[in-house]
């Protein structure tokens, strides 16, 4: 293969493993893909072993966005009956995706340990204020790998009560906590395309400058229909109210986490078949 071997910033890496991923959000079906997270968990597994540090996140699927859509969780919890709605959106999110995650990580030897954003983070609007960092910092130094997903958090903004806090937001908050270079983004695209990759003729694109991810954003698609947090638009936005992570040298990178091995392709070097926006 050409090109230059692009390789890891440091040695701690934050990967989201997207909810496209996890469940098929375009048939809006609740079944999670275990094969494609077992192959997942073993590239994590093997990368471990040869020394690199995860910071796990993952989606909610299809399954956290119907309910949240379904109950307009996302336009604020106002009412009694909004409040067991929360609730049973919590339950089926942790019963269907999270529980999964965790057996699946488990399965593979990997010593993950959940975190709840709802219970680490205060949201201002929608966007992080404070996240209760120490606990996750002290099990990570001692060898764990924390893991945390999308999720409904507390906001000051009395008329919302809760916003979503999606995985993206997460990713680039423990990015900071834990002076991670890289943040990775597993999907179920090859990465960011010149318009929509539906439509005929879209291009990957392999190197994108923050500046170029301004420009490129209204082009790319949206998601799914049911995605309440952005898709790869939310994910460029997060990008772009990131600037200093990308100063400090930061890397976000963009794969096909359908595809087998593609993490350990990826981090290895030994494909170019993705999207890295670098600074
Ligand atoms: C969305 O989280 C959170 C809620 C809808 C409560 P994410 O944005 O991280 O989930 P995916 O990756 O789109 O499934």
């Amino acid at each position: 293969m050409g090109g230059t071997k692009i390789f890891v910033l440091n040695k701690i890496l934050v990967f989201k493993i997207g909810g496209s991923v996890l469940t098929d959000k375009k048939r809006s079906s609740l079944e999670v893909r275990v094969g494609v997270l077992r192959g997942i968990a073993r590239n994590i597994k093997e990368l471990i072993d040869e020394g690199y540090r995860f910071i796990l996140v993952h989606g909610v699927g299809s399954i956290g966005h119907l309910l949240v859509a379904k109950y307009e969780l996302h336009k604020g919890i106002k009412g009694k009956e909004k409040l067991i709605r929360l609730t049973e959106t919590q339950n089926r999110v942790n019963e269907i995706i999270r529980s999964r995650v965790l057996r699946v990580l488990e399965e593979n030897g990997i010593p993950a340990v959940l975190f709840l954003p709802s219970s680490t983070i205060y949201q201002e609007n929608g966007r992080i204020k404070e996240f209760y960092y120490r606990p996750v910092q002290r099990f990570f130094d001692l060898g764990f790998v924390p893991i945390f997903s999308g999720d409904m958090v507390a906001d000051t903004n009395n008329d919302l009560g809760l916003t979503i806090c999606s995985g993206d937001q997460i990713a680039f908050e423990l990015a900071k906590v834990f002076n991670a270079k890289t943040i990775i983004f597993g999907v179920d695209v090859n990465g960011i395309y010149d318009r929509d990759p539906v439509l005929p003729g879209a291009r990957l694109i392999k190197r994108l400058s923050l500046r170029d991810a301004r420009e490129i954003l209204e082009k790319v698609g949206k998601g799914a229909n049911i995605d309440v947090s952005g898709g790869m638009r939310g994910k460029l936005r997060e990008a772009l109210l990131h600037p200093s992570f990308f100063e400090n040298g930061g890397e976000v990178w963009i794969f096909n986490a359908l595809r087998e091995n593609m993490l350990l392709k990826v981090i290895k070097g030994e494909t170019e078949i993705f999207t890295r926006i670098a600074g």
